[in-house]
């Protein structure tokens, strides 16, 4: 029997290729999302809209999760993955209220309805950005945002840990490591590089490049979210990340080996809030999720530059 997943930010970059998952596999999809400004023109958010909305059991929703009426969503949904936020660190400095909105109130809106609903898991999108500075190990590290963004995230994780404890809301949620690939947001580093380095112009860089990433490639991202609604624990938090941490400057080699050609680097101060490194064990979710972060840089760089050098979407 076909279950009924809403997926909110179905227009984003993670969360339209999970709508493509769920609709591959025959899943009814509820796809909500507010088409919002603000981090990145919505020009690519309305294409992917309009796409997923065409795909098979994909019901779409313009709605934002901050005022619009959410009673007009079904009453027999059985999973909700919550990929609706701001993502993106420098913005959450200077518009604390669009990220406090959409990554908080939003959530509290969301858990309302969730009461209705005959739900059998709510997995709520979070991450990295929880932990702080230096994200190296596992669940367990101490949670240390350094940036408003990462305070609005973790705080929705603790406020549907709240819902789950008062109303049996039943709450897992997923952190994140910077996701890429084809699809990925404008306004991410590997997309501006990419783009950059494609048309022969100059790359800025924010601090010695030496900082590091543990890169999810997206494909990986999206079958941990989806297997996370079978096998995930109610009340548990899993890294999803990917399995090497490599520098900035090292991405960058592998990108101007991509386009074939030397890359004009222009460095500049470390950006505020940014992280020094970053690198998942992902142990939990590969034991308890099925989770395989197969893609290497090298691979999964390789799709990104193929997909932006086809002009992308
Ligand atoms: N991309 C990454 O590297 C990364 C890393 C860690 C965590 N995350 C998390 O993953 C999720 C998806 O991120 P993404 O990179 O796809 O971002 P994205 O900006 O591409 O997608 C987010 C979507 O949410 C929608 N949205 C935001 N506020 C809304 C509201 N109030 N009502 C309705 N829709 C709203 C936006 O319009 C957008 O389409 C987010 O929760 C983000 O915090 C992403």
């Amino acid at each position: 029997m076909s279950r009924t997943v809403l997926v909110t930010g179905a227009a984003g970059f993670v969360g339209s290729a999970v709508v493509r998952k769920l609709s591959t596999q025959g899943d009814r999809v509820i796809a909500v999302d507010g088409l919002l400004g603000g981090l990145y023109p919505p020009d690519e958010k309305i294409q992917r809209f309009d796409a997923i909305s065409s795909l098979p059991g994909v019901e779409a929703h313009r709605l934002d999760l901050r005022h619009d009426d959410l009673s007009v969503l079904p009453d027999d949904i059985d999973y909700v993955i919550n990929e609706a936020a701001m993502p993106g660190l420098g913005l959450s400095w200077s518009d604390f209220e669009l990220y406090s909105s959409c990554n908080l109130s939003s959530v509290a809106r969301l858990m309302d309805q969730a009461k209705r609903w005959p739900l059998t898991k709510f997995v709520q999108i979070s991450t990295s950005s929880v932990y702080g500075k230096n994200a190296v190990g596992d669940e367990n590290m101490p949670t240390l945002p350094v940036s408003p963004y990462g305070v609005t995230k973790l705080a929705a994780e603790n406020l549907a840990f709240a819902y789950m404890r008062d109303s049996d809301v039943p709450v897992t949620v997923l952190r994140y490591f910077s996701v890429y690939g084809p699809g990925q947001r404008p306004d991410m580093a590997y997309r501006k590089f990419i783009s950059r380095a494609l048309a022969g112009e100059t790359i800025d860089i924010y601090g010695t490049g030496e900082q590091s990433r543990s890169n999810t490639f997206i494909d990986d991202c999206v079958a941990g979210t989806v297997s996370a609604l079978d096998s995930a624990r109610v009340g548990e938090v899993y890294n999803i990340a990917g399995s090497t941490e490599r520098s900035l400057n090292e991405a960058l080699a592998v990108i101007s080996d991509l386009v074939g050609r030397p890359l004009d680097v222009r460095r500049h101060e470390t950006a505020r809030g940014d992280q020094d490194r970053t690198f998942g064990d992902t142990t939990k979710a590969s034991q308890e999720l099925g989770f395989v972060n197969s893609t290497s840089l090298e691979e999964g760089l390789e799709a990104q530059v193929l997909w932006q050098r086809d002009g992308g979407l």
